[in-house]
C-alpha cells in the first residue's frame, strides 16, 4: 500500500535520504496479506469495505514493513535482499533503516488517530489492539524469543509461542481490527480470533517451509538463510514433511472457524489458503 491513498503528509520528513528510504519501502509493497485480511474481515462483517477500513489496512502494512526493515537489520536476521531488493541498509545505511522502521511505526498509529471517519472509541480500540500485537508481548517480544532461540533445539510448544508472538500477533491485530472498524459481535470476534491464531501460526510454518523448498529469486529474499542461522523453525523441530503436514492441518483448522460465517467468508477462506499454499 503507497502513501498516495492517504495523506502523504505523514510520511513526510525534512530529511530528503530519510524521505527517499521511506518511499524506497513503501514503493515495493509486497503480498500485502495483512491488509487483505483487514478489507476482508470488514466486509465479512459489515457487507462491504468501510472506507475507514482502508486506512487501518495501510497503517497495519506500514507496520509489517517496519517490521521486516528492522527484522533484515545486520543485528538481526542480516538479510540483504527483501522483496526482491537490496534491504534498506544495504541502500542507505543502518541508522537510516532503523529511523525508517522507528517513522513507519509512528505513522502508522498516526493514521489510524486522523481516521475521523471513525469514531473515537473505535480508534482507541484499533490503537489498543495493534499497538498489543506489534509490542513486548506481540511481534517484538518474539522477535526477541526469535534472536534468543537460535542455535538452540526447541519444543514444539516453545517454537509455537514464538510464531504466534512474531508474526501471529500482528495478523490477528490485522483481522481483528477490521472486524473492529465493522462493529463485529462478541461471537463474530471470538470465533475471528480462533481463526487468526490458527492462520497466523500457519502463514509462519509456511514461511519456515518455503525458506528450505524455494528459490532466492522466487522469494524475493534469501533462500535456505534460517538454517545457516541455525534458526529454531518447524522444519529444524518437525522436518519438512512434518512443518507441512502441520501447515495444511492449521490451515484446515483455520478454515472450520469460518464454517461458522457461510458463504460470507469466501474470500477469507481465499486468503487463508493463500497464506499456506502461497510459493513465495
Ligand atoms: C514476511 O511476511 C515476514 C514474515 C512474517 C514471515 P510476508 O511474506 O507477508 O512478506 P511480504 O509483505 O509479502 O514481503
Ligand atoms: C519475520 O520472521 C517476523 C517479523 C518480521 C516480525 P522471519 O525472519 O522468518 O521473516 P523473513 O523470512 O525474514 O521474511
Ligand atoms: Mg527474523
Ligand atoms: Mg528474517
Ligand atoms: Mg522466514
Amino acid at each position: 500500500m503507497s502513501a498516495d491513498a492517504v495523506d502523504a503528509s505523514v510520511v513526510a520528513c525534512a530529511d530528503p535520504r530519510l524521505a527517499e528510504a521511506v518511499q524506497y519501502v513503501l514503493a515495493n509493497p509486497g503480498k500485502q496479506l495483512r491488509s487483505r485480511l483487514t478489507l476482508e474481515s470488514c466486509e465479512l462483517i459489515a457487507g462491504k469495505v468501510i472506507p475507514a477500513a482502508r486506512t487501518i489496512a495501510t497503517a497495519i502494512e506500514w507496520l509489517h514493513a517496519y517490521s521486516l526493515v528492522h527484522d533484515d537489520l545486520p543485528a538481526m536476521d542480516n538479510d540483504e535482499m527483501r522483496r526482491g531488493k537490496p534491504t534498506v541498509h544495504v541502500v542507505y545505511d543502518e541508522a537510516t533503516a532503523i529511523l525508517v522502521g522507528d517513522g513507519l511505526q509512528a505513522a502508522a498509529f498516526r493514521l489510524i488517530a486522523n481516521e475521523v471517519r471513525l469514531s473515537a472509541e473505535a480508534r482507541i480500540d484499533i490503537v489498543a489492539l495493534i499497538s498489543a500485537g506489534v509490542g513486548f508481548g506481540g511481534m517484538v517480544g518474539g522477535q526477541a524469543l526469535d534472536m534468543a532461540a537460535e542455535h538452540a533445539t526447541l519444543s514444539v510448544a516453545s517454537l509455537q509461542q514464538i510464531h504466534a508472538q512474531k508474526t501471529g500477533a500482528l495478523i490477528k491485530a490485522a483481522i481483528l481490527a477490521g472486524a473492529r472498524c465493522a462493529e463485529a459481535t462478541e461471537e463474530a470476534n471470538q470465533t475471528l480470533a480462533k481463526f487468526a491464531d490458527l492462520i497466523g501460526l500457519g502463514f509462519q510454518v509456511a514461511d519456515d517451509v518455503l525458506d528450505v523448498t524455494q528459490t532466492t529469486a522466487a522469494l524475493g529474499k534469501t533462500a535456505g538463510k534460517d538454517q545457516v542461522a541455525e534458526k529454531s523453525t518447524y522444519v529444524s523441530c518437525l522436518g519438512l514433511e512434518g512443518a507441512t503436514q502441520e501447515a495444511e492441518r492449521l490451515l484446515q483448522e483455520a478454515l472450520t472457524c469460518l464454517d461458522y460465517f457461510g458463504e460470507a467468508a469466501a474470500a477469507l477462506r481465499s486468503t487463508a489458503n493463500t497464506m499456506v499454499k502461497r510459493q513465495y
